[in-house]
């Protein structure tokens, strides 16, 4: 097709080097004239160094029969909104190598109508959820070889009648399925991208063995893995194991953890609550019962002042110091609580040391159970 392009637009060129525009089943321009003749239904524009496409370029009524209009190669940066109103008819607009970094509805008076936009060859680097939700007559959506890296989830939503997307020679190394969420998937393009194989991708991978096996995905060949190093290279979709079980537990370990692991945590912590107010109650009992009034005025009484019994105050102030203390030391030696709540971390580690601890209250065959599990994964 791009070969085909480039021809026409070469003889196009070669015939239109002494006038600015030719009639053939195209109408071809080497610059943008203000009148046009009635009638048209195709226009290409071989002009360079456009820069920014305003809403003033185009004001000619006769453009309103055009339905496929071609601005390819020309050095366009920015088009502002309403720079297509004038073709209110238009199904099919290529706006092929240039300098675009997004898309916009604002563009065209009729953004539904819209059936094929080429946006192959610019600098767009990411698919926002609004770029695209006006065009829902999209069939054919071309966006190769730009530098996207991020398509929002939503963002083609409102494409409900889309076969095709090429997402080829673009930047994207993450994907989920949800992106392409109430569509019938089109078929795809995907190759030439610096795919991620982590854990993450694991799901796309199967999304990708289901395209391929309903013949959706075009280029499976070289949607290839770049990163991980060891799995450079690799098709995507033919990847069986991710290398998903040492970094992160499987969902049936997460559901065993969530069943089994977390209510027990939490009765542990309980429990270990309980003991501690416990062990404070007696604290506080036994500090009252050795604060003795008598005993305390000798112990006190070193400057000889105040002989006798404490007044009431300075018992008070006593006591309360001493119960500080007293909790203090208790809190340096009760630390159980703290491993536990580690368990809620998402290192591994600190859930083996929390389990550690936690199987002495544990039946052995679910301790079994869950360290075979989060080994073989
Ligand atoms: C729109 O662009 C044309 C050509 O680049 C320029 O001559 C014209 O002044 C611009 N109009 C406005 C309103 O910026
Ligand atoms: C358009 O992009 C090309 C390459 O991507 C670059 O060489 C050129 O300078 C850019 N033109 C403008 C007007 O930004
Ligand atoms: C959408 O495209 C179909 C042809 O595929 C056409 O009949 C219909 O009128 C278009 N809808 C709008 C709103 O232009
Ligand atoms: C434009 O879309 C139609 C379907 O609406 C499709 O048959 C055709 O191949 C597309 N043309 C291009 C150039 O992608
Ligand atoms: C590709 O995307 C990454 C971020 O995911 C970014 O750091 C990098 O610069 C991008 N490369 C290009 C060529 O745009
Ligand atoms: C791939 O994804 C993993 C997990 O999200 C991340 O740690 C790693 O840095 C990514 N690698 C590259 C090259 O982006
Ligand atoms: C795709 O087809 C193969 C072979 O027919 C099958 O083994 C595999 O499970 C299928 N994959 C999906 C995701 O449907
Ligand atoms: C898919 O992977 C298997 C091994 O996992 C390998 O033997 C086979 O050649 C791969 N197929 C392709 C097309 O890369």
């Amino acid at each position: 097709m791009k070969l085909m392009f480039e021809l026409v637009l070469i003889c196009g060129l070669m015939r239109i080097s002494r006038f600015q525009c030719v009639h053939e089943k195209e109408y071809f321009c080497s610059s943008i004239p203000t009148d046009f003749p009635e009638g048209l239904t195709s226009v290409i524009f071989v002009v360079t160094k456009i820069g920014v496409l305003n809403s003033t370029v185009f004001n000619s009524p006769s453009l309103k029969s055009v339905t496929s209009l071609a601005l390819a190669n020309s050095g366009i940066t920015k088009i502002e909104p309403g720079a297509f109103y004038a073709f209110q008819s238009l199904t099919k607009l290529s706006l092929y190598q240039n300098n675009l970094t997004t898309t916009m509805a604002s563009w065209l008076s009729k953004p539904e109508r819209l059936e094929n936009l080429t946006l192959s060859q610019n600098i767009i680097q990411g698919i926002g959820p609004s770029m695209l939700s006006h065009f829902s007559n999209l069939t054919t959506l071309h966006l190769a070889n730009n530098r996207i890296n991020m398509i929002a989830v939503g963002s083609l939503k409102h494409l409900s009648k889309l076969t095709y997307i090429d997402l080829s020679g673009n930047n994207l190394s993450t994907l989920t399925r949800n992106v392409f969420i109430g569509l019938r998937p089109p078929r795809m393009k995907l190759g030439d991208n610096p795919w991620n194989c982590s854990c993450e991708l694991q799901d796309f991978g199967f999304f990708l063995q289901e395209l391929m096996n309903a013949s959706l995905l075009e280029d499976a060949s070289s949607v290839t893995c770049q990163s991980p190093a060891g799995m450079k290279g690799v098709s995507v979709w033919n990847i069986s194991d991710f290398n998903c079980s040492p970094e992160l537990p499987s969902p049936f370990l997460t559901s065993v953890f969530h069943k089994v692991g977390l209510p027990l945590v939490l009765m542990c912590l309980a429990f270990l609550s309980f003991l501690l107010l416990l062990l404070l109650l007696w604290v506080v009992k036994r500090d009252k019962k050795q604060v003795q009034p008598g005993r305390e005025a000798t112990v006190e009484d070193g400057d000889g002042e105040q002989k006798g019994p404490m007044n009431a105050m300075t018992k008070k102030i006593r006591n309360n110091r001493l119960y500080e203390e007293k909790s203090q030391q208790l809190f340096k030696r009760v630390r159980e609580p703290d491993l536990i709540l580690k368990a809620f971390g998402d290192q591994e580690g600190d859930k083996k040391g929390c389990f550690a601890q936690l199987s002495r209250y544990w039946s052995p065959s679910e301790t079994v159970l869950f360290d075979s599990g989060s080994k073989d994964g």
